[in-house]
Protein backbone atom coordinates (compact mmCIF):
# COMPACT_ATOMS: atom_id res chain seq x y z
CA UNK A 1 0.00 0.00 0.00
CA UNK A 2 2.70 2.46 0.33
CA UNK A 3 4.90 3.26 -2.24
CA UNK A 4 8.54 2.92 -1.25
CA UNK A 5 10.64 5.56 -2.14
CA UNK A 6 14.57 5.15 -2.71
CA UNK A 7 16.20 8.55 -2.57
CA UNK A 8 20.14 8.90 -3.87
CA UNK A 9 21.50 11.79 -1.60
CA UNK A 10 24.45 13.47 -3.26
CA UNK A 11 25.58 15.30 -0.68
CA UNK A 12 28.17 17.89 -2.00
CA UNK A 13 28.98 15.51 -4.96
CA UNK A 14 28.59 15.88 -8.94
CA UNK A 15 29.54 19.25 -11.19
CA UNK A 16 26.72 19.64 -13.67
CA UNK A 17 28.79 17.84 -16.18
CA UNK A 18 28.65 14.41 -14.04
CA UNK A 19 24.94 14.78 -12.85
CA UNK A 20 23.85 14.30 -16.39
CA UNK A 21 26.28 11.55 -17.10
CA UNK A 22 24.55 10.10 -14.22
CA UNK A 23 21.08 10.53 -15.58
CA UNK A 24 21.85 9.35 -18.53
CA UNK A 25 23.13 6.36 -17.23
CA UNK A 26 20.03 5.92 -14.52
CA UNK A 27 17.24 6.18 -16.78
CA UNK A 28 17.70 3.67 -19.14
CA UNK A 29 18.51 1.68 -16.22
CA UNK A 30 15.14 2.05 -14.32
CA UNK A 31 13.16 1.27 -17.30
CA UNK A 32 10.31 -0.80 -16.57
CA UNK A 33 13.25 -1.93 -13.48
CA UNK A 34 11.48 -0.01 -10.94
CA UNK A 35 8.16 -1.79 -10.04
CA UNK A 36 6.43 -0.14 -7.64
CA UNK A 37 9.38 1.72 -5.87
CA UNK A 38 9.82 5.61 -6.44
CA UNK A 39 13.27 7.37 -7.30
CA UNK A 40 14.57 10.18 -6.59
CA UNK A 41 17.61 12.27 -6.83
CA UNK A 42 18.96 15.11 -4.55
CA UNK A 43 21.77 16.86 -5.75
CA UNK A 44 23.55 19.95 -4.50
CA UNK A 45 21.63 23.02 -5.43
CA UNK A 46 23.54 24.12 -9.06
CA UNK A 47 22.43 20.97 -10.84
CA UNK A 48 18.72 20.71 -9.70
CA UNK A 49 17.50 22.37 -12.29
CA UNK A 50 19.61 19.85 -14.83
CA UNK A 51 18.37 17.16 -12.93
CA UNK A 52 14.52 17.76 -12.75
CA UNK A 53 15.04 18.51 -16.51
CA UNK A 54 16.45 15.07 -17.12
CA UNK A 55 13.97 13.41 -15.18
CA UNK A 56 11.03 14.98 -16.47
CA UNK A 57 8.20 12.19 -17.43
CA UNK A 58 10.53 9.21 -16.30
CA UNK A 59 8.67 9.47 -12.70
CA UNK A 60 12.35 9.94 -10.89
CA UNK A 61 11.74 13.26 -8.54
CA UNK A 62 14.68 15.91 -7.80
CA UNK A 63 14.97 16.82 -4.17
CA UNK A 64 16.71 19.68 -2.78
CA UNK A 65 19.17 18.82 0.60
CA UNK A 66 17.96 21.99 2.39
CA UNK A 67 15.94 24.73 2.30
CA UNK A 68 14.70 28.28 3.75
CA UNK A 69 11.62 28.76 6.11
CA UNK A 70 10.77 32.11 5.23
CA UNK A 71 9.88 33.08 1.59
CA UNK A 72 12.53 35.81 0.98
CA UNK A 73 14.50 38.30 2.51
CA UNK A 74 18.36 39.00 3.76
CA UNK A 75 19.52 35.34 4.20
CA UNK A 76 22.52 35.30 2.59
CA UNK A 77 23.22 31.87 1.64
CA UNK A 78 19.57 30.35 1.51
CA UNK A 79 17.29 29.13 -0.74
CA UNK A 80 13.29 29.16 -0.13
CA UNK A 81 10.51 26.57 -0.74
CA UNK A 82 9.51 28.89 -4.02
CA UNK A 83 13.21 29.12 -5.34
CA UNK A 84 13.27 25.00 -5.01
CA UNK A 85 10.09 24.84 -7.10
CA UNK A 86 11.35 26.89 -9.62
CA UNK A 87 14.27 24.87 -9.96
CA UNK A 88 11.88 21.93 -10.89
CA UNK A 89 12.10 20.51 -6.89
CA UNK A 90 9.52 17.97 -5.91
CA UNK A 91 10.67 17.67 -2.24
CA UNK A 92 13.53 18.48 0.27
CA UNK A 93 15.74 16.81 2.55
CA UNK A 94 15.51 18.12 5.72
CA UNK A 95 17.39 17.89 9.27
CA UNK A 96 20.00 15.75 8.17
CA UNK A 97 21.99 14.81 10.57
CA UNK A 98 25.24 16.42 8.42
CA UNK A 99 23.11 19.52 8.60
CA UNK A 100 22.56 19.32 12.01
CA UNK A 101 25.85 18.17 12.88
CA UNK A 102 28.14 20.53 10.72
CA UNK A 103 25.75 23.52 10.23
CA UNK A 104 23.69 24.24 13.22
CA UNK A 105 20.35 23.04 12.02
CA UNK A 106 18.26 23.06 14.79
CA UNK A 107 14.73 21.40 15.81
CA UNK A 108 13.37 24.63 16.25
CA UNK A 109 13.94 25.66 12.68
CA UNK A 110 12.97 21.91 11.54
CA UNK A 111 9.72 22.63 12.80
CA UNK A 112 9.20 25.89 10.49
CA UNK A 113 10.96 24.43 7.80
CA UNK A 114 7.87 21.30 7.95
CA UNK A 115 5.04 23.03 6.96
CA UNK A 116 6.63 25.37 4.73
CA UNK A 117 8.17 22.73 2.37
CA UNK A 118 4.32 21.02 2.74
CA UNK A 119 2.83 24.35 2.02
CA UNK A 120 4.56 24.44 -1.18
CA UNK A 121 3.59 21.28 -2.41
CA UNK A 122 7.41 20.06 -1.53
CA UNK A 123 7.39 16.77 -0.03
CA UNK A 124 9.83 17.02 2.92
CA UNK A 125 12.28 13.65 3.73
CA UNK A 126 12.57 14.78 7.49
CA UNK A 127 15.86 12.76 9.03
CA UNK A 128 16.04 11.64 12.14
CA UNK A 129 18.56 9.36 14.15
CA UNK A 130 20.89 8.85 17.26
CA UNK A 131 24.66 9.09 17.60
CA UNK A 132 26.38 5.96 18.58
CA UNK A 133 26.59 7.06 22.50
CA UNK A 134 22.69 7.25 22.26
CA UNK A 135 22.43 4.10 21.02
CA UNK A 136 25.15 2.36 23.25
CA UNK A 137 23.16 4.25 26.50
CA UNK A 138 19.74 2.75 25.17
CA UNK A 139 18.72 5.85 24.12
CA UNK A 140 17.56 5.53 21.14
CA UNK A 141 13.96 4.93 21.23
CA UNK A 142 14.05 8.67 23.29
CA UNK A 143 16.02 10.75 21.08
CA UNK A 144 13.64 9.47 17.91
CA UNK A 145 10.68 10.92 20.31
CA UNK A 146 12.44 14.15 21.10
CA UNK A 147 13.41 15.03 17.06
CA UNK A 148 10.04 13.89 15.95
CA UNK A 149 8.18 16.00 18.68
CA UNK A 150 10.00 18.99 17.92
CA UNK A 151 10.03 19.35 13.68
CA UNK A 152 6.87 18.11 13.90
CA UNK A 153 5.35 20.46 16.16
CA UNK A 154 3.66 22.58 13.63
CA UNK A 155 2.32 19.79 11.28
CA UNK A 156 -1.29 18.71 11.34
CA UNK A 157 -1.74 15.36 11.94
CA UNK A 158 -3.68 13.94 9.08
CA UNK A 159 -1.22 16.31 7.12
CA UNK A 160 2.00 13.75 8.61
CA UNK A 161 1.00 11.33 5.92
CA UNK A 162 2.49 13.61 3.48
CA UNK A 163 6.02 13.74 5.05
CA UNK A 164 8.61 11.51 4.28
CA UNK A 165 11.07 10.14 7.70
CA UNK A 166 14.20 8.52 7.15
CA UNK A 167 15.49 7.08 9.70
CA UNK A 168 19.16 7.14 10.01
CA UNK A 169 21.22 6.25 12.34
CA UNK A 170 24.69 8.57 12.56
CA UNK A 171 26.69 5.29 13.17
CA UNK A 172 25.70 3.81 9.82
CA UNK A 173 26.26 7.16 7.80
CA UNK A 174 29.25 6.81 5.32
CA UNK A 175 30.54 4.25 7.42
CA UNK A 176 30.06 1.08 5.94
CA UNK A 177 28.35 -0.38 8.80
CA UNK A 178 24.82 -0.48 8.38
CA UNK A 179 21.61 -1.29 10.86
CA UNK A 180 20.92 -4.88 11.47
CA UNK A 181 17.68 -5.02 9.32
CA UNK A 182 16.10 -5.79 12.80
CA UNK A 183 17.61 -2.64 14.60
CA UNK A 184 16.40 -0.35 11.32
CA UNK A 185 12.93 -2.19 11.24
CA UNK A 186 12.03 -1.75 15.26
CA UNK A 187 13.63 1.87 14.78
CA UNK A 188 11.18 2.25 11.92
CA UNK A 189 8.28 0.95 13.67
CA UNK A 190 8.83 3.00 16.85
CA UNK A 191 8.65 6.31 14.30
CA UNK A 192 5.69 4.61 13.01
CA UNK A 193 4.08 4.44 16.30
CA UNK A 194 4.99 7.90 17.61
CA UNK A 195 3.09 9.33 14.33
CA UNK A 196 -0.32 7.34 14.98
CA UNK A 197 -0.61 8.29 18.63
CA UNK A 198 -1.19 11.73 16.28
CA UNK A 199 -3.07 10.19 13.60
CA UNK A 200 -3.30 6.16 12.91
CA UNK A 201 -4.45 7.11 9.35
CA UNK A 202 -1.25 8.74 8.56
CA UNK A 203 0.49 6.68 10.01
CA UNK A 204 -0.17 3.78 8.04
CA UNK A 205 0.42 5.91 5.11
CA UNK A 206 3.70 8.01 5.96
CA UNK A 207 6.96 6.33 4.21
CA UNK A 208 9.78 6.06 6.65
CA UNK A 209 12.50 5.23 5.10
CA UNK A 210 15.91 3.63 6.00
CA UNK A 211 19.71 5.35 5.17
CA UNK A 212 22.86 4.79 6.95
CA UNK A 213 25.53 2.62 3.82
CA UNK A 214 22.45 1.22 1.95
CA UNK A 215 23.83 -0.92 -0.78
CA UNK A 216 23.21 -3.47 -3.35
CA UNK A 217 24.25 -6.17 -1.20
CA UNK A 218 22.34 -5.07 1.99
CA UNK A 219 19.06 -3.42 0.15
CA UNK A 220 16.82 -6.36 -0.63
CA UNK A 221 16.79 -7.43 3.12
CA UNK A 222 16.54 -4.07 4.70
CA UNK A 223 13.49 -2.80 2.09
CA UNK A 224 11.79 -6.44 2.57
CA UNK A 225 11.13 -5.37 6.75
CA UNK A 226 7.57 -4.29 7.15
CA UNK A 227 7.97 -0.87 8.51
CA UNK A 228 10.70 0.36 6.44
CA UNK A 229 9.52 2.04 3.25
CA UNK A 230 12.36 3.04 1.21
CA UNK A 231 16.09 3.96 1.77
CA UNK A 232 17.86 7.24 1.45
CA UNK A 233 21.36 6.74 0.01
CA UNK A 234 24.36 8.33 0.09
CA UNK A 235 27.44 6.68 -0.80
CA UNK A 236 25.80 4.03 -3.33
CA UNK A 237 23.86 6.76 -4.94
CA UNK A 238 26.94 8.31 -6.74
CA UNK A 239 27.13 5.43 -8.95
CA UNK A 240 24.00 4.61 -11.36
CA UNK A 241 24.83 0.81 -11.53
CA UNK A 242 24.39 1.00 -7.60
CA UNK A 243 21.52 3.01 -7.21
CA UNK A 244 19.40 1.53 -10.53
CA UNK A 245 19.99 -1.88 -8.57
CA UNK A 246 18.72 -0.75 -4.83
CA UNK A 247 15.60 0.46 -6.76
CA UNK A 248 15.06 -2.77 -8.29
CA UNK A 249 15.73 -4.08 -4.85
CA UNK A 250 12.81 -2.67 -3.51
P1 LIG B 1 25.48 6.64 3.25
O1 LIG B 1 24.72 8.03 3.55
O2 LIG B 1 24.57 5.81 2.38
O3 LIG B 1 26.74 7.05 2.52
O4 LIG B 1 25.74 5.99 4.56
C1 LIG B 1 23.34 8.04 3.84
C2 LIG B 1 22.90 9.46 4.10
O5 LIG B 1 23.64 10.22 4.71
O6 LIG B 1 21.78 9.85 3.73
Amino acid sequence: MRRPLIAANWKMNKTTAEARAFCEALLPRLDGAAGGAEAAICPPYLALPLVAGLCEGSGVGACAQNMHYEESGAYTGEVSAAMLLDAGASGVVLGHSERRQYFGETDEALSRKLPVALAAGLVPILCVGESEGERERGETDQVLRRQLDAALARVDGAALADVVIAYEPIWAIGTGRTATAEQANDACGFIRALVAARDGGAAERIRIQYGGSVKPGNAAELLGQSDIDGALVGGASLDPDDFAAIVAAA
